[in-house]
């Protein structure tokens, strides 16, 4: 492995009650035991972040699951980094597909080149970055050169970003192919590998070899306690972001998987 793992909960827009909060934030507690070895952070609704933000055992972070890309002013609905930092978080999730448009293609609004404007904001102001990338089921279909050429084309924008990070850690790369998040489809873990590894390979070419060694990829979609250990098992599975097992005590066995 390149660095020290990191796990992501992603509730989204999950759970329909702030009473449940608790029970969901208790799912996390046999989590403390791995926090040395494995980073770990929880993206709860914007509603429910302040709610949630301290309740966690300490060095579990919340990440909000998007930011927009000005700072504070005439953005209904959005939030800004500014607002973030203010609250005392250190991450924020980006690019999602459940973001980016129906079926992971780019809209005009969550654009690539959107999503490197709210990066290059994002490190700016001094926070880390999770920055979704994947691909959809008639691209996967196509071939693995059909999924790198998407997954890159998402990437592509950043490539000037990250040449000039310092610390490397700062970003990570969550990999959703679309047609696995919540449908209980899983990429293969050797699907998974050769996809990582195809990715860290167009990094050290694209930006350097300090970057594709340094930056970690995380899997996502439908990663369960069931399938954990065997994609773990992949030296270019760097953790993963998990979406429906997040809301459920199994989270603690995900990053067991990873030890
Ligand atoms: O952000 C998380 C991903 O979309 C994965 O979701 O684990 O429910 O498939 P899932």
């Amino acid at each position: 492995k390149y660095s020290q793992p990191i796990v992501g909960g992603n509730w989204k827009c999950n759970p329909a009650s702030h009473s449940t909060l608790p029970t969901l934030v208790s799912n996390f507690e046999g989590v403390a035991d791995y926090l040395s070895d494995c980073d770990v952070y929880v993206c709860p609704s914007n509603l429910h972040v302040s709610l949630v933000k301290d309740s966690f055992v300490p060095g579990i972070s919340v990440a909000p699951q998007n930011c927009n890309f000005g700072g504070c002013g005439a953005y209904t609905g959005e939030m800004a980094v500014d607002q973030i930092k203010d609250l005392g978080l250190d991450t924020v999730l980006i690019g999602h597909s459940e973001r980016r448009g129906e079926f992971g293609l780019p809209t005009p609004k969550e654009s690539n080149e959107l999503m490197a404007t709210k990066l290059k904001y994002i490190l700016d102001q001094g926070l880390k970055c999770v920055f979704c990338i994947g691909e959809p089921l008639p691209v996967r279909e196509k071939g693995i050169e059909a999924v790198v050429e998407e997954c890159t084309k998402q990437l592509e924008d950043i490539v000037p970003i990250l040449k000039e990070l310092e610390d490397k850690s700062r970003v990570v790369i969550a990999y959703e192919p679309v047609w696995a998040i919540g449908t209980g489809v899983t990429a293969s873990p050797s699907q998974a590998q050769e996809t990582h590894s195809a990715l860290r390979s167009w990094i050290a070419t694209a930006v350097d070899a300090k970057t594709a060694e340094g930056i970690r990829i995380q899997y996502g979609g439908s990663a369960n306690a069931g399938n954990a250990k065997e994609l773990s098992e992949m030296d270019d599975i760097d953790g993963f972001l998990v979406g429906g097992a997040s809301l459920k005590p199994e989270i603690v066995d995900i990053v067991k998987a990873l030890m």
